[in-house]
C-alpha cells in the first residue's frame, strides 16, 4: 500500500472524510507543519509510523490537518435569512411564550457559523438571548479552541460580517477582534466527531450541518443524517450546505416547499400516509 493510501484510509476511518485523488496532492502541503514538528522526513515515514505505532494523538493530528476548516460569517446568507424570517417565528409559534431553543452548529470549525446564528437572533428581537443555547461541535481541537476564544483576525471579520455587526458585537483586542460576551455567552463549543454517538449532545430545535457531508461517502452521509435526525425535535429545522442534498440518503428528511427547508421525522416514509396525525416533520433548509 502506498503512503498516500495509508493516510487516506486513516483519515476516512477516523473522520469519514474521503480524500479523492484530487485531494491527495494536498497531503504534502497540509501535513508539512506536523511532519516538521515531529521531525518526520516524508510521507512514507509518517505512514510507516502510523502503521507501526498505536499513536492516537498522531492519528488525530493527521485527520485535523487533512480536514478543510474553511468557514466565514453568515456563509451563504440564505439559511440565516430563512431561520430569521420563517424558521424561528414558526418554532416560537409552536412552542409558545417562554420557549427555550437549542441549536447546533454540527461542524462548527472556528465558530463563525454559531456566532452568526447568535448575532442574528440577538438582532432579531424575536426571543431573548438567554432562552437560546447554541452548541458548536467539531472533531478538530485547534478550531474548537479558537471558536471558544471568539478571537478573529482582521481578514476573518472582513468575510461576511457587516460593519454594523462588527462594531456592535466585537471589540478590538490588539491585532484581532473578539466577539463580545453577550453573544459569546449564547454559544458553547465541544470537540465531537460526527461518527461517534451524538445522543449525549441532547435534542436540538435547529441544526446547521453545512459543508461537511459533501466530504463523506454515501453510507457515511446517510448514517450521519439519520443520527442527526434522531436528535431533532419533531418540528425542528435542519440546514445543509448549498452543495449538499439528502436526496437518496434519507427519505425521512423532506423539503419544506419552495423554500427548500426540509423536514425530518417524516411519518410518511414509515407509514405510507401522506397526512397523518404523527408529529410534524423537521424542516431541513438547503440554499
Ligand atoms: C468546511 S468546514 C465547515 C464549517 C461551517 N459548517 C461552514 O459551513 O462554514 C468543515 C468542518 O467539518 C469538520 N469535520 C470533518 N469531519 C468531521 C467529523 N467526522 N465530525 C465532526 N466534524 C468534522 C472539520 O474539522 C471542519 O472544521
Amino acid at each position: 500500500m502506498s503512503a498516500l493510501t495509508i493516510l487516506a484510509d486513516l483519515v476516512h476511518r477516523r473522520s469519514g472524510l474521503v480524500l479523492g485523488p484530487d485531494k491527495l496532492y494536498l497531503m504534502e502541503a497540509r501535513l508539512g507543519g506536523l511532519m516538521r514538528r515531529e521531525a518526520i522526513p516524508d510521507l512514507a515515514s509518517l505512514a510507516h509510523r502510523l502503521q507501526t505505532e498505536r499513536n492516537e494523538a498522531l492519528e488525530q493530528d493527521v485527520v485535523e490537518a487533512m480536514a478543510t476548516h474553511e468557514t466565514l460569517f453568515f456563509r451563504d446568507q440564505k439559511p440565516f435569512e430563512h431561520l430569521r424570517n420563517t424558521g424561528l417565528p414558526t418554532l416560537l409559534r409552536n412552542r409558545g411564550p417562554g420557549a427555550r431553543l437549542r441549536m447546533w452548529s454540527a461542524a462548527a470549525s472556528t465558530g463563525q457559523e454559531a456566532y452568526s446564528i447568535a448575532m442574528m437572533i440577538a438582532e432579531s428581537g424575536l426571543i431573548e438571548r438567554h432562552r437560546v443555547e447554541i452548541v458548536g461541535t467539531d472533531l478538530a481541537r485547534g478550531p474548537i479552541a479558537r471558536a471558544r476564544a471568539g478571537l478573529y483576525t482582521q481578514y476573518e471579520v472582513q468575510r461576511g460580517l457587516s460593519v454594523h455587526n462588527l462594531l456592535e458585537h466585537f471589540t478590538r483586542q490588539g491585532e484581532e477582534w473578539q466577539i463580545n460576551r453577550p453573544i459569546r455567552s449564547m454559544c458553547s463549543f465541544r470537540e465531537w466527531n460526527l461518527l461517534d454517538d451524538i445522543a449525549p449532545l441532547g435534542k436540538f430545535d435547529v441544526v446547521f450541518c453545512r459543508n461537511v457531508l459533501f466530504y463523506f461517502d454515501v453510507p457515511t452521509k446517510a448514517k450521519v443524517l439519520a443520527a442527526i435526525r434522531r436528535q431533532m425535535a419533531p418540528d425542528g429545522l435542519l440546514y445543509l450546505g448549498s452543495a449538499e442534498t439528502t436526496m437518496g440518503l434519507d427519505d425521512a428528511l423532506e423539503r419544506d416547499g419552495p423554500s427548500h427547508a426540509l423536514h425530518a421525522n417524516a411519518p410518511r416514509a414509515a407509514t405510507g400516509h401522506k397526512h397523518s396525525t404523527l408529529p410534524p416533520r423537521t424542516p431541513t433548509y438547503q440554499s
